[in-house]
């Protein structure tokens, strides 16, 4: 999967080459490219942001740097075909091979006007899948992304406390995702003329993840991101675990993963409890559904609101 992260702050993202995230990248699982934005701006100052029409507090995000960061990540040429995600929409995909973006080439040319800017060192240094010879940070989608035709434009997603809320049902849908884009808003956010534009050229998803504010994007994209990146096939060691995530889609969906434990049995006089040391693989999992249903019913009733009475059997209910 490739990942492309705008923002103003790209060292915000030098974390993506540590853990399991950093693993990933440099297994080649993960393509990340960060972009700082003020490499699209003209001016002495390196301007991103303005004062609001219509008054108030703050700044708002200007939407020239915006519109040349997508256009030179996204060139218009291609992205003004309709989506080929959208039903009905019948296209050829690019031939393979060819990278994304035609001014690629051009990166580490500075800022000037059309050039897209140099990745930052922590694309560099993430041992990304780029070709031999390519600029650090400049390779295409990677080939699984290329030989699918919808990884012609990426699915641009902004973070901000006005979205639809971020689940895990979406970051299933992400990680399904060849290509993904990420536009870190700061100050007051971005001028919506940059959401409403991009939406003519690709998918758009703007999301909160959750009712607080934060100071920018780059937070709330580090958590996707990681969100994202643990569902991709062979970023966990145990695929197993995804499944019995809280939240997971399926059996458990819905619900709050319940106590963890491990050694010692006893710890401060404090035992396991025996079923989990029983070996009845019947028994434990009984009993793990009995303490996801107390506590989500204890920390999250209004969960419990969402399982469908046909996933619940009579001992559920008694629970
Ligand atoms: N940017 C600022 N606050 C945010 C939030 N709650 N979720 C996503 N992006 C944000």
């Amino acid at each position: 999967m490739r990942l492309d992260i705008i923002t103003i702050f790209p060292e915000y993202f030098d974390v993506l080459d540590i853990s399991l995230l950093g693993k990933a990248r440099r297994a080649g699982l993960l393509d990340v490219h960060v972009h700082d934005l003020r490499e699209w701006t003209h001016d002495r100052h390196r301007t991103v942001d303005d004062t609001p029409y219509g008054g108030g507090p703050g700044m708002v995000m200007k939407p020239e740097p915006w519109g040349e960061a997508l256009d030179t990540l996204v060139p218009p040429q291609d992205a003004d075909r309709p989506d080929p995600r959208e039903p009905g929409s019948a296209h050829e995909p690019r031939p393979s091979g060819a990278a994304p973006s035609g001014k690629d080439s051009m990166a580490g040319d500075g800022a000037t006007a059309d050039a897209p800017p140099p990745d930052t060192a922590a694309a560099a240094a993430s041992g990304s899948a780029d070709s031999p010879g390519s600029p650090a940070g400049t390779s295409p989608p990677s080939q699984e992304a290329e030989a699918s035709p919808s990884a012609r434009v990426p699915r641009l997603i902004i973070p901000t406390p006005s979205g639809r809320p971020f689940t895990q049902a979406d970051a299933v849908r992400y990680a399904a995702e060849p290509w993904l884009m990420f536009a870190c808003g700061r100050y007051e956010g971005i001028d919506s003329r940059v959401a409403e534009e991009a939406r003519t050229r690709m998918p758009v998803d703007e999301v909160s993840l959750g009712d607080f504010v934060l100071a920018g994007g780059e937070v709330a994209v580090l958590v996707m991101v990681e969100a994202i990146g643990r569902l991709l096939p062979g970023v966990l060691g145990n695929a197993d675990s995804i499944a019995d995530d809280s939240f997971a889609p399926g059996a458990m969906e819905s619900l709050l993963e319940g106590p963890v434990y491990t050694k010692p049995p006893v710890w401060r006089g404090r035992a396991v409890p025996d079923v989990l040391l029983s070996g009845h693989h019947g028994a434990i999992a009984r009993w793990r559904r009995d303490e996801a249903l107390r506590r989500t019913a204890r920390t999250r009733p209004e969960l419990l609101k969402r399982l469908s009475p046909e996933k619940l059997d009579d001992r559920d209910r008694a629970v």
